[in-house]
């Protein structure tokens, strides 16, 4: 039996006459790297936008450790602790490093959810140390941590492409979580960045942290993930470990459509 922080249960979601997600279950096991993958437009993104609220459901289930969590809003379910990174870059480019990471810190919001949810909604370090330290330092042993803090003062919009993406995660990792989803976090990003977005996502996993991740790159994907699941015309049409996925004839299928 799978330990699984996320259960999606036959779920649907049309836009007119496009059936965008289609009777799609799947789970997301504690502390592992799961990858959504499938080719464009099979209905990566709007799971991504389904669970995190953003997006309403048709029908079926998001069970956030049981609790589903389909047609509540989107600020209710982050404070549940689910942290996204977009697959279109969503910092303020007029804004330092630093300020941009300021906004991910929590509120006051997420103390009422803590006492409603009780045990199990865990706040990671970062949250539980705000009261402590301050937000900036905390900011600085993140960026620290990704070798980045001589781009602290920097707006963002001076930062490539791939230095945006580490901020975006390092915003999405600030917000006090329990699940971290990112879509796309190495496309347009160059080799040296990609490599160290794949060792960040790692340490990560090391410490404890469950990922849900979309990606086209399939060499990164199958070195970071444990397990990937391949989507198709809203549906999962496969899911496996990494090796199974490679030589799997209806992923080549899905991708030769
Ligand atoms: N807001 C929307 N309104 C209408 N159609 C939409 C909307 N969002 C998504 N779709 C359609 O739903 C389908 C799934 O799109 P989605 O963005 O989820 O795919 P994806 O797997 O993330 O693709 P990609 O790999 O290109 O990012 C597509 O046919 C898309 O055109
Ligand atoms: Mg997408």
């Amino acid at each position: 039996m799978k330990n699984d922080i996320l259960k999606i249960e036959n779920l649907k979601k049309h836009f007119g006459g496009v059936l965008a997600v289609d009777d799609c279950s799947f789970g997301v096991e504690r502390g592992t790297i799961t990858a959504l993958i499938g080719p464009n437009g099979s209905g990566k993104t709007t799971v991504f936008n389904l669970i995190s609220g953003v997006t309403k459901v048709d029908s079926g289930k998001i069970l956030l450790n049981d609790l589903n969590i389909a047609h509540l809003q989107p600020s209710v379910i982050s404070n549940l602790g689910i942290s996204r990174v977009f697959q279109q870059s969503r910092l303020f480019g007029n804004l330092t490093v630093e300020e941009n990471l300021m906004l991910a810190f929590d509120n006051e919001d997420q103390k009422f959810w803590a006492s409603f949810l009780g045990d199990w909604w865990r706040k990671p370090a970062s949250a539980k140390d705000t009261a402590r330290q301050s937000k900036k330092q905390i900011i600085d042993e993140y960026l620290e941590s990704m070798h980045i803090t001589h781009m602290r003062d920097k707006q963002t919009r001076d930062l490539s492409f791939g230095q945006k993406r580490l901020v975006e995660i390092l915003r999405a990792l600030i917000n006090p979580h329990n699940l971290l989803m990112l879509d796309e976090p190495v496309a347009g990003v160059t080799p040296e960045l990609r490599d160290k977005i794949k060792k960040v996502l790692l340490e990560l996993k090391a410490k404890g942290e469950t990922i849900l991740l979309i990606e086209h790159d399939m060499n990164f994907t199958l070195k970071v993930a444990d397990w990937v699941i391949v989507m198709d015309a809203g549906q999962v049409i496969v899911e496996g470990i990494p090796d199974e996925i490679r030589h799997n004839p209806k992923v080549l299928e899905a991708y030769l459509d």
